[in-house]
């Protein structure tokens, strides 16, 4: 086999704010290529650096690094007014963006996908609790081929593009909503988008591909959103419309899936979900409350309080064989170790036919059925912000680690002892 560059992808194995981001900025510094992949500005995270806060949101975390070409890939939607706002900020804070680049392929979200969430999640019963950033309807006109690409903007028909697609959804919206597209205000604004963008629009795949054949390089694959948020294998409907798994991070980038060489999986010593959907380990009391407060479970995006409760080893083995993931990383561990005593689903109890089972099934209404099986841990850990090594962690946190090494047959590589970037510990 040719050698190629080094292929490391970061992704979720939860649902979301797994705290992706810090492995993420860990690698940085010696990437050549970083993609986002997939999603859009649904997704956020928030870095610190030199005692400046930066929220993220579709922007590659690797924009700071000025040496790496930052990637926002093929199966990624973007709002045009959300990303100049995003790029602004971070140019009028210092940040170089020169080396962004935006795919041709990716797809753009409109004003009216954004009314289409809102209006949706109105009429809706059982609501998903979107982000309402128009994430769903913008791939949902994908896939029903009226969505307009990236490139597009560099085509001098991309006006007529737009108020073709505005007639279509000018025909839905007078019928359905009874609320008319401001047409000549949408072709303005978008007109003015392109010229915008146009030095940052390329055929990223391209790039990718050539960076790939040089074995001296690292690529970086920034997974967004999570597993179970997977449009195809998350607890449908209460997901995401985007591929989050490693098939996505791969299209999105526009390499094989051969070509990854460590997939690191993101999960927190306890779980943590933003919208709606059925939370089998959550903790609808003190002790999520509690596990809130001290690990500051607050959404990047929406501000939402998340939702908290324990660890389930059985999500966390599917979405392993779901990824390929070669390897592990556990943050929050300071947040469990202020707790006296903690918990981790090992299996659930299920009724018909009775019995046990260690399957995550992925199906709400089979959830709804299951009882979790925990095992109970020590907690106590005392100050571990300070760690840095696995020696430096008391043995009720080693416990833990080891049991969901075992459990999993995953290493953990990475641990988060703390908030700030280099409150981790890597273990060699
Ligand atoms: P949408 O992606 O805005 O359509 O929202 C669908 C579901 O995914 C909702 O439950 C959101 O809260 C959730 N979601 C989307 N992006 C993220 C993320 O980056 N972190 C956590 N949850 C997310």
């Amino acid at each position: 086999m040719i050698e190629k560059a080094n292929v490391t992808a970061v992704m979720g194995l939860n649902w979301g704010d797994e705290g992706k981001g810090r492995v993420v900025e860990y690698l940085s510094p010696n990437v050549d290529v970083g993609v986002r992949c997939s999603g859009g500005n649904n997704a956020g995270h928030t870095i610190v650096r030199d005692g400046q806060k930066f929220a993220l949101h579709l922007m590659p975390s690797t924009i700071f690094n000025p040496k790496a070409i930052s990637i926002i890939g093929n199966l990624t939607v973007v709002d045009p007014k959300a990303l100049i706002e995003e790029i602004e900020e971070l140019k009028g804070r210092g940040i170089d963006v020169g080396n962004l680049k935006i795919s041709k392929k990716a797809h753009l979200i409109f004003p009216y996908h954004i009314l289409e969430d809102k209006n949706m999640e109105d009429l809706r019963v059982n609501q998903i609790g979107t982000t309402l950033k128009g994430i769903g309807p913008a791939y949902s006109d994908k896939t029903n081929r009226i969505g307009i690409r990236i490139s597009e903007m560099l085509s001098p028909d991309f006006e007529k593009k737009i108020r073709e697609v505005i007639r279509l959804k000018g025909i839905y919206f007078v019928d359905h909503m009874q609320k008319p597209l401001d047409s000549e205000k949408i072709v303005k604004d978008y007109l003015e988008y392109a010229a915008y963008f146009k030095p940052y629009i390329a055929d990223t795949t391209e790039i990718v591909q050539q960076v790939l054949e040089d074995v001296e390089k690292n690529i970086l694959l920034e997974g967004a959103q999570a597993t179970l948020l997977d449009l195809d294998m998350g607890n449908y409907p209460m997901v995401t419309s985007s591929d989050t798994l490693a098939t996505g991070l791969v299209k999105g980038a526009g390499i094989g899936p051969l070509d990854m060489t460590n997939n690191c999986g993101v999960i927190k010593a306890y779980m943590s979900k933003v919208g709606e959907g059925y939370f089998i380990t959550e903790q609808d009391n003190e002790i999520g409350d509690k596990i809130r407060e001290l690990g500051g479970e607050y959404g990047t995006t929406t501000g939402r309080p998340r939702r908290c409760g324990w660890q389930d080893l059985c999500a966390i083995r599917y979405a392993i064989s779901l990824n390929s993931i070669t390897e592990l990383c556990i943050n929050h561990m300071d947040t469990i170790g202020k707790l006296e005593r903690f918990k981790i689903c090992v299996g659930y109890e299920k009724q018909e036919p009775r019995g046990v089972t260690s399957q995550y099934p992925a199906y709400d209404d089979v959830m709804k059925t299951y009882m979790p099986i925990y095992e109970e841990f020590e907690g106590n850990f005392g100050d571990i912000s300070s760690a840095r090594t696995i020696e430096d962690l008391p043995e009720n946190a080693i416990k833990y680690i080891r049991f969901i090494e075992e459990q999993t047959g995953v290493l953990v590589k990475y641990i988060g002892v703390g908030p700030e970037s280099e409150q981790m510990i890597v273990v060699n």
